[in-house]
Parts: structure tokens; sequence; C-alpha cells
């Protein structure tokens, strides 16, 4: 189980907490969203798969 400190995307420094709160608080639907709101996964793209996932545990 992700706590909210553990870092999903290394290069941007963006949190499993973050990605959730982008989705709850702030809308996020999409993984553009995602990459839009928090910057995450803008620079490698080796979050995309965690990023997905996440999105999808959530909106459902
Ligand atoms: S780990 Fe997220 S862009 Fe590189």
């Amino acid at each position: 189980m992700m706590d909210r400190d553990t870092t999903i995307c290394h290069c941007v420094g963006i949190t499993y907490g973050e990605i959730v709160d982008a989705i709850k608080e702030k809308g996020a639907k999409t993984y553009e969203d995602i990459q839009e709101i928090t910057e995450a996964s803008t620079v490698c793209g080796g979050c995309e798969d965690d990023i997905r996932e996440i999105l999808d545990e959530h909106l459902s």
C-alpha cells in the first residue's frame, strides 16, 4: 500500500498524495490533467503507468 509520501514521479518529485489530491480536489480525470496540474510525468515519462493506475483506482 502506498502512503501519501511515496514518490511517484522522481524527476519532478511528485508524491502519491499530490496525485490523489489532483484527482479528488482539483478534478483531474486524465493522465494529461495530472501532467498539467502537478507537472508529474513531464520529463522522462517513466512514471506514466503508475499515474494511470492511480487514476484508475480513484476514478472508479
Ligand atoms: S519519473 Fe516522472 S517524468 Fe521521470
